[in-house]
């Protein structure tokens, strides 16, 4: 028996998950799929346990899907368990996302100060279910989604009491059938040599089948009509000169720190339009559960699509399945450095192509950072570490620190500011401050 178990199974996004369990099964023949959610959110849970049910039920396949309110229960003889909360939920997302932008700051809920904000709400969650994780499932692996994925992994293998942890996004995926649909060529042909962080990762060499095409693609991308982009960022391509001069590929992200003044512009733009992303994503998710609730909806709907994070869990499927073979294949995770990458601390979470086998990821070694964004990743991995501290002790120096050096911030008064008022707006989720 395998049993995999979903700690926030009341998302939107499960039926992707699902989806891939069901399709993987005879390489991954799991037998249960348990879903956990909080009280607060047992109707949707409800709602998503019936789905799963009926798409299991069309498969064919021998799953039993259950549903729990009491995560502890739900971890008995766990194999896997992913997570993919949001403390707060929906409406703390919108004041990360509104509180900066009101002070003429940018960002999202992964960057800048309302980044910052989700990583303080989570770690400690986090690492709440890495500790009961020790005490029921010793053995199981955990694959984070949690948001900020980078940190929240890093957080867990530095305090964390359960250390099989590997942090998953479907971006470098994304990157890879992004750079697929320039070439016209397979997604599973497409590799590339990912350098950096969750969210601030950069391609550095693609290869389809061995032959390196990294010029090519490059050039390819200079067409405005090439850009890869998840629905949550809108991505207004690249100038020809920053393409020619860095020779790498960047992620949609990476916009925010250097197409600043343009992207600033766009936000408001967008805010004063839609309002925040967290306020479109409420609608998108009201109509998802009222697909969801329909009985004979036996599949994952298209709309899904309208989430940043579509695909997800072929990321998710892709490595429980090769941990479960012992396969020992290349994907791409957040694991430790370990001097993969000799400019970044040994103990950094990075995001890295590994291979990944029964003993969990072994990173393929980098080196050395590219020179021209050397700086800003030891930089955003300094922030990041800075965040950590402060989501762990609760000190508000750390807090300020790591506020005021992020490169979407960078102003001592503002800093100040958008901290005070967030801690305000956030204190029930934040015990620890
Ligand atoms: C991307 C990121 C995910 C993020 C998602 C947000 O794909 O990789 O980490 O959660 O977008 O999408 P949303 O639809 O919630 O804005
Ligand atoms: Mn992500």
């Amino acid at each position: 028996t395998v049993k995999v178990v979903i700690i926030g199974g009341g998302s939107s996004y499960t039926p992707e998950i699902i989806e891939g369990l069901v399709a993987r099964h005879d390489q991954f023949p799991i037998s249960e799929i348990a879903l956990v959610d909080i009280e607060q959110g047992r109707a949707k849970l409800q709602t998503i346990e019936q789905l799963a049910q009926r798409m299991v039920a069309k498969s064919g396949k021998p799953i039993k899907v259950t549903a729990h309110f009491d995560r502890r229960q739900a971890l008995e003889g766990a194999h896997f368990v992913t997570s993919q909360i949001r403390v707060g939920g929906l409406k703390a997302r919108e004041k990360d996302e509104r509180i900066p932008l009101s002070h003429g700051l940018l960002g999202q809920e992964t960057n800048g100060a309302g980044g910052i904000f989700k990583a303080l709400r989570t770690i400690p969650v986090l690492l709440d279910i890495a500790e009961d994780m020790a005490a029921i499932c010793p053995d199981a692996w955990l694959l984070n989604f949690t948001n900020p994925a980078g940190m929240v992994t890093e957080a867990l293998m530095k305090h964390g009491k359960h250390k099989q942890v590997i942090g998953v996004c479907n971006i470098p995926f994304n990157m890879r059938t992004g750079v697929a649909e320039v070439l016209q060529c397979e997604t599973n042909d497409v590799e590339i040599e990912f350098v950096g962080l969750n969210h601030f990762i950069f391609g550095r060499r693609v290869l389809i089948k061995g032959e390196d095409r990294t010029e090519e693609v490059l050039e390819k991308l200079k067409d405005p009509d090439n850009q890869y982009s998840p629905a949550n960022i809108v991505s207004e391509g690249w100038s020809d000169l920053f393409l020619s001069a860095f020779k790498l590929l960047p992620n949609p992200y990476h916009s925010y720190y250097f197409k600043g003044a343009s992207m600033l512009e766009k936000s408001i733009e967008d805010y004063n339009k839609n309002g925040t992303r967290a306020e479109v994503v409420q609608t998108v998710e009201e109509s998802l559960f009222k697909k969801y609730d329909d009985v004979t909806l036996d599949h994952k709907p298209e709309e899904l699509e309208q989430r940043g994070g579509a695909y997800y869990s072929d990321a998710a499927c892709n490595i429980m399945t090769s941990i479960f073979n012992d396969s020992g294949d290349v994907q791409t995770v957040n694991t430790l450095n370990n001097g993969a990458i000799s400019d970044l601390p040994d103990d950094a979470v990075i995001e890295t192509n590994a291979l990944i086998g029964k003993q969990g990821p072994r990173t393929l070694s980098i080196g050395k950072l590219p020179l021209g964004v050397k700086g800003i990743v030891q930089l955003m991995k300094n922030m990041e570490e800075l965040v950590i501290e402060a989501a762990v002790t609760g000190d508000t120096h750390y807090l300020y620190q790591a506020l005021l050096i992020n490169p979407l911030v960078r102003d001592e008064a503002l800093a100040e500011t958008v901290m005070n008022e967030l801690l305000e707006a956030h204190k029930d989720d934040l015990p620890q401050f």
